[in-house]
This record gives C-alpha cells, sequence and structure tokens, in this order.
C-alpha cells in the first residue's frame, strides 16, 4: 500500500468511509488518486503517521548532506571528512540516522561507476539504487527515497538485488529498469587504474580483475591488533558484548569485526587496550620482524599506527624513532605512545628528504611510503573517483627519493621495509626495481607471507586475503 495520502484521526469503517465521501465529493479524493495512479488509499494511525513524518524527514537530510559531500568529492575533499563535519554541525541528528546517511552515501560512490554507465543523474534515484545494491531496503526509507525519485524503481523487483552475484546484479537492474546497459565489473573502477596495474603471472586477467573488484565492493571487517597474546581473550569479550569478532587463524593478534563499533567504549569494556589498525598494515611489521633490542626508524609513521606494533617488540632495551613531516598527525602518534605507556619512542617532526641523521644507524628502517592509496578503495570508495590518474607516477617520483634518503641510515646487514598500500606497478615493482638498479648494496630477501604462509619476495596483500586492504610490502637486506 503507498502511503500518498495519511488521513489521521478516526479509525473504524464508518469514519474512514465518511472521509473518503467527503474526499469524493470535493472531488480532491479523485484527484489524488489520479496522480498516485493508486486504488487504495492508506488510513493512518497517528503512531504510524508520526513515524513516516520522521523517516520523510531523514531522506530530506540525506539528500541534503549526500548533495554537500559530493560537491566536496567532486573538488578533492575525501568523504569521510567532508561528512564527519557536516555531523558535527547537525546535534540534531541522531545515531540511526548518522548509519543511514553514511551507508547510503558510501554505498553511492561505491557503485558510481555503475551509476554513471546506466546514466543515472537523478541523485535520490541512484541513492536508493546504488542502497539496494548493498543492503535490503527497509520498508519506510525505501518508500520515501522512491518518492523523491525522478523515476519509477521498481522495488519489489530489486528487493533481493544485494543477495546477487555482481554480473547478475548488473543484468537485474539493466531488466528491471529497461536499460540497454550491462556494464562490466571493471566498469566499478577507474579505467586508468586498469592500466596502472599488473596482474600476477598465472592468473587470467578477467577473473583475476573480477576477484578484485569483488572484494573493492564489500567493506572489509575491522581489524584490531590486541597486545601480544591476548587476540583470542579479546575475540571472547568482543563476542561477549554481541560483536562478530574472529582472531585471524594465521595471526593470531589480530582480531576482526565485521560489524560498526565505537572503539572507546570497547576499550574501557573489554579492558584490552588494542589498538585500530588493518591486517594489511599489520603484516608491514611482521615482515619488518622488530627484535628485542633493536633500533628501528620508523621514517613516516602518521599516527604512529605501526609504530606502536614495533615499540612493543624492541621493547624496553630497544628504540624506535617515529618522523613524519605533519605535526597534527605526530600528535596522534604521541597520544597513542602515551596512553600505552611506551618509553621507548621518539617523535620528531623531519622530512625524510632532508631528515639530518647519521649513517647505518638502524638496524632497520619501515618506509610506509605516501601513495595513490588504491589498495584501501573498499574502506573509502569516493577515492575512486577523486585519485587523479597522474597520482600514481607522482608519487612513483616521491617514494624513489624516499627510499634514496633511508637507505644510507641502514647498517650493513640491516634491513629496510617498503610498503604502500597500493596496487598500481609504478609505485611497487617498478620503485624496488628501480632502487635496486641504483643501490647494489640491497637485495630483495625473501620472506614467509604472514596470510597465506608461502615464501615471496617481494609480497602482495590482496584485499580477499583477509578480508582487508590492499598493499605491497617489499623487504630489502642491506649486505653486511
Ligand atoms: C601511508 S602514510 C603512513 C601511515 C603510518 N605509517 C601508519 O601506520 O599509520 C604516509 C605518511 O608519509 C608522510 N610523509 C609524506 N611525505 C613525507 C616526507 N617527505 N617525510 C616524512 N613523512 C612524509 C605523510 O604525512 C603520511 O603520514
Amino acid at each position: 500500500m503507498v502511503p500518498i495520502l495519511s488521513i489521521p484521526g478516526p479509525r473504524g469503517p464508518g469514519a474512514t468511509r465518511r472521509i473518503l465521501k467527503r474526499l469524493t465529493c470535493t472531488g480532491r479524493l479523485s484527484e489524488v488518486i489520479a496522480v498516485a495512479r493508486v486504488k487504495r488509499i492508506m488510513i493512518q494511525a497517528p503512531e504510524t503517521a508520526q513515524r513516516w513524518r520522521r523517516t520523510v524527514r531523514r531522506v530530506q537530510v540525506l539528500e541534503e548532506i549526500l548533495t554537500q559531500v559530493i560537491a566536496a568529492v567532486q573538488s578533492g575533499v575525501p568523504a569521510d571528512r567532508r561528512l564527519a563535519e557536516l555531523l558535527r554541525s547537525r546535534r540534531e541528528i541522531g545515531a540511526r540516522d548518522r548509519r543511514f546517511i553514511s551507508d547510503t552515501l558510501f554505498s553511492y560512490f561505491r557503485w558510481w561507476g555503475w551509476l554513471r554507465a546506466w546514466g543515472i543523474a537523478d541523485l535520490m534515484g541512484a541513492a536508493l539504487l546504488a542502497s539496494l545494491l548493498d543492503r535490503p531496503a527497509s520498508g519506510d526509507e525505501g518508500r520515501a527515497m522512491s518518492q523523491r525519485c525522478a523515476f519509477r524503481l521498481p522495488l519489489d523487483a530489486l528487493k533481493d538485488l544485494h543477495r546477487a552475484a555482481l554480473g547478475r546484479k548488473a543484468e537485474l537492474v539493466a531488466h528491471a529498469l529497461d536499460l540497454r546497459r550491462s556494464p562490466l565489473p571493471q566498469e566499478l573502477l577507474p579505467a586508468w587504474f586498469w592500466e596502472e596495474i599488473t596482474v600476477p603471472e598465472s592468473r587470467e586477467v578477467g577473473a583475476w580483475q573480477e576477484r578484485l573488484v569483488n572484494c573493492l565492493q564489500t567493506r572489509p571487517p575491522v581489524w584490531l591488533r590486541a597486545p601480544a597474546g591476548r587476540g583470542a581473550e579479546l575475540a571472547e569479550r568482543l563476542r561477549a558484548e554481541g560483536l562478530p569478532a574472529r582472531c585471524h587463524p594465521r595471526l593470531p593478534n589480530a582480531v576482526g569485526v565485521s560489524k560498526p563499533f565505537p572503539a572507546v567504549d570497547l576499550r574501557r569494556r573489554t579492558g584490552i587496550g588494542f589498538e585500530v589498525q588493518d591486517l594489511a598494515s599489520q603484516c608491514a611489521v611482521e615482515i619488518l620482524d622488530p627484535q628485542p633490542g633493536m633500533r628501528i626508524w620508523d621514517a613516516s609513521a602518521g599516527a604512529g599506527g605501526k609504530t606502536l606494533q614495533i615499540a612493543e617488540r624492541v621493547g624496553p632495551e630497544g628504540w624506535v624513532l617515529a618522523t613524519d613531516i605533519r605535526p597534527t598527525v605526530l600528535r596522534n602518534a604521541v597520544r597513542r605512545i602515551a596512553a600505552q605507556g611506551l618509553k621507548n619512542v621518539t617523535v620528531a617532526r623531519a622530512d625524510v628528504l632532508a631528515a639530518d641523521l647519521p649513517g647505518g644507524a638502524f638496524d632497520a628502517v619501515l618506509l610506509d611510503a605516501p601513495c595513490s592509496g588504491t589498495g584501501t578503495w573498499n574502506r573509502n570508495p569516493d577515492a575512486r573517483w577523486r585519485t587523479p590518474r597522474e597520482a600514481p607516477r607522482r608519487f612513483g617520483l616521491i617514494q624513489m627519493r624516499m627510499l634514496e634518503h633511508v637507505a644510507e641510515r641502514i647498517r650493513p646487514g640491516g634491513r629496510l621495509v617498503y610498503s604502500v598500500c597500493t596496487l598500481t606497478k609504478v609505485e611497487t615493482l617498478d620503485a624496488v626495481e628501480e632502487f635496486l638498479s641504483v643501490r647494489a648494496d640491497f637485495a630483495l630477501e625473501e620472506r614467509i607471507h604472514p596470510l597465506v604462509e608461502r615464501r615471496e619476495s617481494p609480497l602482495w596483500v590482496f584485499p580477499w586475503m583477509g578480508p582487508c586492504d590492499g598493499m605491497f610490502i617489499a623487504c630489502l637486506l642491506r649486505r653486511g
């Protein structure tokens, strides 16, 4: 039944008949029916009408916020940053509405490649279709959104869309909307991306690409890193809080949670000081393999995610120097280090390209370099459409210079781990090859891949291995 007209007030067949008769006499009822093309009119109880008004309001707010976030993304601002700003300035929006807005917004960017291929320019139509591709529409919200669409979306025909496989999804939409095109999975990412990546040898290109797209269309779990040896305990306490949590079978301190949750609150409730850190990122430190007593330089430490993991491993006899060019992120690193009570870390603002550090000062260096970030497009789908096609080449040049600068600070026999959360060739295989061509005293070292337990050099963490972010990790040994 379509709630086109709501008649709150007296219920019962007599009252209904009287109201309908009055509307028919004045001509208003026939007009409403003609416009809505419905046979029946719904008589809503006052509480239903109130709920409906709230839903309509929620959808209006969604439309306002979506419009502003899309404009921000078009000018290069990350969607999550703009969304957070808008929500901060609109305290009246409750938790449920925030989740609805954020889910719909990220679905919109996730499926934008197809929405564009289908030529769906209408904002609400695109947002509703994108949501249906990801999850079942809640009855009221689906109806309220469809009333604001410029075209008719057959909600019933599309109610199981979220369950269908990728190829089938495209067919179902094309059929339901009478569209000529069923776009390819590859169109969910920008065309330049496919020109920039290499498919591992021995893999069939189309199938490999489809697997990658499939993973990037799904938000991976949030990965936590428990203090050493407490992964199973953390997972158990999280499950007791009603969260679907599981330890990674090969990295037992890594706990995946496939449902959003408030981290600060849970740290207090579980009594376990975990860190939020993606599985791929945890792998980079596994490859670095910090040992007690080592001196390690985390050269682009950001907010210190990997610094904390390294500091725990080198222990009180070891030392970590954490540097970054951005003071704002370093402030977060300092806060997190203090919260963990770590005394073996020095945090300093420094540009890797100008850092004045003695040669051979470190047993190991981690260069978790700035990159185009294509491996995180599962969590930040808007980045697919914000990242300019020249980004991989631009970062490739910076990464090469950073590699050359940090190399000299490693003692002979020491290790340089180069990691980037991207899958483009120029920032990964090419960067390492070029580095090795100018530093003959370094060589790639084979290491056991922490997630697949195979010896590899260099290592790829593909999103399906977690599921997690995509990452490239090269372990380079300085000859003694
Ligand atoms: C991928 S992020 C690092 C993330 C961090 N390692 C972590 O685990 O959270 C790359 C970092 O490189 C930093 N960066 C970029 N250019 C730099 C430079 N020339 N010197 C030092 N840091 C730089 C950025 O500020 C950014 O925080």
